[in-house]
This record gives C-alpha cells, sequence and structure tokens, in this order.
C-alpha cells in the first residue's frame, strides 16, 4: 500500500494533527477553510447562546448578537400579499427579465426621484436577491483581480467575504473617534488600484449617519483622484436602515453628491422581511458609463444563480415603497437602552439610526470583556469582528423585555472595572 505523502507549502500545518489538517484540506478549498476558521466564533456565540437558554431558560439569557428585526412586517404586507394570491395571474411565478418586473422598477424609479435630484428611469434599477444581493451584483459588474474597495472601519463583517468573492481586496480605513469619515485616511488609502469606495450609512454595527458636508467632501475627492485615475472610482453605498432613522435626522442622498454611485439596499429592516430576500441595486443615471454598468449589474444577478429577485416579493414591494415598521418602537429601545447604559457609565456614541449600539469595551480586548459579559447572561458580539476592536455590538432589536432584564447585568459588570 502507498502511503500518502502530506504536501508541502500552504497545505501542510506543522502541529501533530498535520496528517488530519491534510486531509481536511482537501475538502473544501483553502479559502472557504480559512473562512470557516475566521467565522467559527460567531457560530460559536450562536452555539454558547443556545446552551445557555436550555440551562437557565430562554427568559433569562439575553441575546443580543444578531440584527434579526423582532418587530413584525406592516399589516399592509399582508394585505397586499393576500391582494396578490386570491387575483392571481397567468405566469406569476415564472421567470422573467432578469433585473425584474418592469412594474417593480418603474416603481422604484419613482420613488427614488422623491429624495434624489435625478431622474430615474428603470433602466437604472435591477431587483435583488437582499441588500446582500445587490452589493454581489454590483461587485462583480465592477471588479477586476486585484483591484481595491476601500471601506471606512467599523464596518458590515460581510463586506470582505463579498468582495473577495469578486477577487477584489478589501482595504479598511479608520474612522474619526465619532464615527465620521477621516478624509486623511481616506486619501491615504486611495491609490491606482482603488476601484470603489463602500459606506454604509445609517452604519451597522455604529448607527452613524453621514451627513449632507461630509458625503459632499466625499464626492469631491472622489471625483479628484478618478480624474488623476482617467477612470472613475466608484461609490457604493449600502442602505437597508435608511427609514430607521431617530430623532428627525435623515439620510442625505449619494446620488447628489456624486454621480459614479450606486445604492444598494433591501426591505429586510424597514419591513422586517430578511427571510423574503428582496432589495435593490440603483445606478446613478448620471453614471458616465451608465448603459455598461447597468447591462453587467443585470448579467450578474443571472451569472451570479440569482437569476432574479423573488416574484412574489417584487409584486409585493412594488405597493409598499413608503411603507415601513413603525420606527418609533425602536426609537424606544434605543433610548430604554442608552438611558440606562448612560446612568451606568458606559461609553458609547449615540446612534442616529440601525438597531445597534457601539459602546467601547470596559478592557482593551473586548472578546474577553464579551466574556464577562456573558456570565451574565448577556450575549454581544466583539467590535474586532467588524473591524472596531475595543468596541462590542449590542443588537437591540429585541424584545423590551429582553433590555430591561439585561440592566442589572450590565450594571454589575461596570462595577467590577471600577
Ligand atoms: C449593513 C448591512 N448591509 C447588508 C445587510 C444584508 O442585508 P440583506 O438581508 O438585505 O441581504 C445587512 C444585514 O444585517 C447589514 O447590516
Amino acid at each position: 500500500m502507498v502511503t500518502p505523502t502530506v504536501p508541502d507549502g500552504n497545505y501542510r500545518r506543522k502541529t501533530p494533527g498535520a496528517i488530519l489538517d491534510w486531509k481536511r484540506n482537501m475538502t473544501a478549498s483553502q479559502k472557504i477553510l480559512a473562512s470557516i476558521d475566521r467565522s467559527s466564533w460567531i457560530r460559536k456565540i450562536f452555539e454558547e447562546g443556545q446552551e445557555r437558554k436550555a440551562k437557565y431558560g430562554a427568559a433569562n439569557v439575553f441575546d443580543f448578537s444578531l440584527g434579526n428585526p423582532n418587530v413584525e412586517p406592516p399589516i399592509r404586507f399582508k394585505e397586499v400579499l393576500k391582494d396578490l394570491v386570491n387575483n392571481p395571474v397567468p405566469g406569476m411565478h415564472g421567470y422573467m427579465p432578469n433585473a425584474g418586473y418592469l412594474e417593480t422598477r418603474t416603481a422604484v424609479a419613482d420613488y427614488l426621484k422623491t429624495f434624489n435630484r435625478q431622474d430615474f428611469t428603470p433602466g437604472e434599477i435591477v431587483m435583488t436577491v437582499g441588500a446582500s444581493g445587490g452589493l454581489n451584483i454590483v461587485f462583480k459588474t465592477i471588479l477586476d483581480p486585484g483591484q481595491e474597495v476601500i471601506i471606512p472601519a467599523p464596518y458590515f463583517v460581510e463586506y470582505n467575504n463579498i468582495i473577495d468573492t469578486h477577487q477584489g481586496v478589501p482595504k479598511i480605513v479608520r474612522t474619526k473617534p465619532d464615527f465620521s469619515l477621516d478624509f486623511d485616511a481616506l486619501e491615504e488609502a486611495c491609490s491606482e488600484k482603488t476601484k470603489a469606495v463602500l459606506i454604509n450609512s445609517p452604519n451597522n454595527p455604529t448607527g452613524k449617519i453621514y451627513d449632507e458636508e461630509e458625503l459632499g467632501e466625499l464626492g469631491k475627492l472622489l471625483t479628484r483622484y478618478s480624474e488623476k485615475q482617467g477612470a472613475p472610482i466608484y461609490l457604493v453605498s449600502d442602505e437597508p436602515y435608511r427609514k430607521i432613522v431617530y430623532d428627525g435626522f435623515t439620510v442625505p442622498s449619494i446620488f447628489n453628491a456624486y454621480n459614479e454611485s450606486f445604492v444598494v439596499t433591501s426591505f429586510s429592516k424597514d419591513l422586517s422581511l430578511p427571510g423574503e430576500r428582496i432589495g435593490y441595486a440603483a445606478a446613478n443615471p448620471q453614471m458616465t458609463y451608465l448603459k455598461d454598468i447597468s447591462q453587467g449589474m443585470v448579467i450578474c444577478n443571472r451569472v451570479l444563480g440569482y437569476v432574479n429577485a423573488p416574484a412574489l416579493m417584487q409584486r409585493a414591494v412594488t405597493h409598499l415603497l413608503e411603507e415601513s415598521v413603525d420606527i418609533s418602537i425602536y426609537q424606544k429601545k434605543r433610548d430604554l437602552l442608552c438611558d440606562a447604559l448612560g446612568s451606568f457609565g458606559y461609553d458609547f456614541f449615540k446612534p442616529h439610526g440601525t438597531f445597534y449600539l457601539f459602546p467601547r469595551s470596559l478592557e482593551e480586548d473586548d472578546v474577553a470583556f464579551v466574556n464577562v459579559l456573558k456570565e451574565e447572561n448577556i450575549l454581544t458580539v466583539p467590535g474586532s469582528g467588524f473591524g472596531g476592536p475595543g468596541y462590542f455590538r449590542i443588537a437591540y432589536c429585541v424584545a423590551d423585555d429582553v433590555i430591561e432584564g439585561s440592566l442589572p447585568g450590565f450594571e454589575r459588570v461596570i462595577k467590577k472595572y471600577r
């Protein structure tokens, strides 16, 4: 019998389990194995949460780990669905143009005209499988291998994976202490390899909204670098939380700030439909190479295997573009949490929107701190997972009872550090 030799190089891990690792390396790709290892902490938080719930009872575990909205979709959503199901039209569950239904894209274009200066047509809109589907088709359309995408930190965890999937390279830049854009950092990061800047406002995990002045300055910086480069640097704005804003804040238009821009969004958060996988990507009608880009997005929707966004949901959201869940519910949760944690002495930026709070960790090692909170059955996520070490994320899209029940634990923990 021939004994298999362990291949050298990347495949070999110099551990006692080398043979076992070698066998594992023959299964999923190296990249995916590395991803599995990197994301194991997320799984671990989830699994430990489940174990704690089994041990202490679900009511005694305060799970703030996931951004899964706890508010039910608006009643109007159910009415629209019933209406669609009760009035079927032939072929309503069949394939369609990859960009989505013309009627839906026309409604989205008209809706976008209500808060952007541009004259949108359905040609700039592609209906997508959530915001994630939108990000995938945009980056698949614009990236060549090795091109860089600048991302201000902290940022949504999946960005690295999405950019890597399309052979791009994420380039993470710092933001200011109040999480506003740091133009020195952005400027330092721009190079001949830069293809895009990816922003998320309101931001997961910080709840920050970039204001009009910042976006204007970003637009000017990108115009300057695009001219220098002789080719556009794109601005991609991920906006699934656009409607989840508080205290009269609004989210300024990036389309008004910069022509070479895209918005990617979904109905996952504002209509509480994350499982229905429906969203859209919109390209700025004033973009230079609009025709290539919009055709590219349509092709990418197909070749990435999405083919088209879910048919029934496209028909539903056509009638729901102005709707949202009751945002005051989230604002009350934010206030309950911020008032209490502020009075205990936690340090945080009060979110302008989203349903996340991103306080400073009470010790440098945010992973260790999250474990201290876990001892109180409070489950949160270390900031390191979002490119924000020294912080932790609380997803407060949970029942008020969960917030209220967690407060004594938060107070006990801060007392330990005094
Ligand atoms: C900032 C951000 N972008 C995108 C997504 C993904 O949204 P979707 O479920 O619509 O794909 C999320 C989900 O949590 C998010 O927080």
